[in-house]
């Protein structure tokens, strides 16, 4: 393989996806050595489609970034959607890497992978252990899925091709390329918005779901492409030094959550809104608390670096100019 193998970015007009150019990009990559292909160029739920691209481009390296994303809303309204299409993607993704040669793959879950009532932090070693969280089950599903493709592979084809297929599973993900629809974005998205439109029609108050008192986690979309690539790049020893065959994941995270409502208070300092914030706890909380546990990840010798002030300035900055598109 040469120095800058052919590495294919599937869901690079993504947020994660992009970032994970970007950062290539930044690091020395190639252009031309990064393969991409939009959604409408191919869509990954088609299998043959997906079979004829690799058999083409024949890459060295996969990050598979592209999926269904989407928050609660969406995922109580399009359960099928969620569950149907992430599996297509996976599947043929990773069947189609195999058959094609790809030697490396990296695949992307997510946090909600952990049961509903999860100890927290939550660790690698509580997949499986209990009920999923009801709204989004079928796309943690698919999630856990995705995960079990890439070490059923690695334990049937491993000894014998030489595969070696990884997954990360990030927390809250925000940042430039992020979803800042009105009905159907993740909650720092949804704040900068409604923050912003506060400041701009001189609202003297913002009033918040819940009470403010659940705490998150929230990464950096910089970091986790950071994360992404450093997890992929790691040797095969140390990767399979603090995995396992059949619990082989690695969480990203930034290593501490902040309620609601710091956060509330972080978004409006960002976007320069000036009024009162309130809390309406009549309405739902959700979980009082979701922090992965990255020890594991830190252990490896990486750590986020961009703190929620600084991700938050380059986000509100993003927000402005997809607004005014
Ligand atoms: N955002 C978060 O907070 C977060 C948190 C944890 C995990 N993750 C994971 O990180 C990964 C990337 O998420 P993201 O936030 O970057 O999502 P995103 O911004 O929605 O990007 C996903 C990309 O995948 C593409 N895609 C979806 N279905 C496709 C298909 N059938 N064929 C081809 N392309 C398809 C989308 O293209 P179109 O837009 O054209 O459909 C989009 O460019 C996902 O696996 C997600 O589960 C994200």
């Amino acid at each position: 393989m040469t120095q800058h193998p052919k590495i294919y970015v599937a869901g690079h007009r993504g947020m994660v996806g992009s970032a994970i150019v970007r950062q290539m990009l930044a690091q020395g990559h190639l252009s031309e050595r990064i393969v991409t292909r939009t959604h409408a160029e191919l869509d990954l739920t088609k299998q043959a489609a997906v079979n004829a691209f690799f058999a083409e481009e024949k890459p060295d390296q996969v990050y598979l970034a592209a999926a269904k994303v989407g928050g609660i809303h969406a995922n109580n309204t399009y359960p099928a959607d969620f569950i149907y299409q992430n599996l297509m993607v996976q599947a043929n993704v990773i069947e189609a890497a195999f058959r094609h040669g790809v030697q490396k793959l990296l695949f992307l879950g997510s946090s909600c992978i952990y049961p509903r009532l999860a100890p927290q932090p939550m660790r690698e070693d509580a997949l499986l252990t209990g009920p999923l969280e009801s709204t989004n089950e079928p796309y943690a599903i698919a999630k856990i899925s995705g995960i079990k493709l890439c070490e059923s592979y690695n334990r049937q084809y491993c000894a014998s091709h030489g595969i070696d297929y990884r997954s990360v599973m990030p927390t809250n993900l925000y940042g430039p390329g992020d979803n800042y629809h009105p009905q159907n974005s993740h909650v720092i998205p949804a704040l900068i918005r409604r923050f912003h439109e506060a400041k701009e029609n001189y609202a003297p108050t913002v009033t918040i779901w819940g009470s403010g008192t659940p705490k998150r986690e929230f990464l950096y979309v910089d970091d986790m492409a950071a994360a992404s690539i450093f997890v992929m790049n790691l040797p095969k020893a140390v990767y399979d030094l603090h995995t396992s065959p059949m619990q082989s994941h690695i969480n990203v995270g930034f290593g501490s959550d902040i309620t609601i409502a710091q956060l509330a208070q972080a978004v409006s300092l960002a976007t320069g809104y000036q009024g009162h914030i309130e809390f309406d706890p009549t309405q739902p909380d959700g979980s009082p608390r979701k922090l992965m546990d990255s020890t594991r990840l830190n252990m490896l010798g990486w750590q986020a670096k961009i703190n929620l002030d600084q991700g938050l300035a380059v986000a509100y900055q993003d927000f402005i100019q997809q607004n005014s598109r």
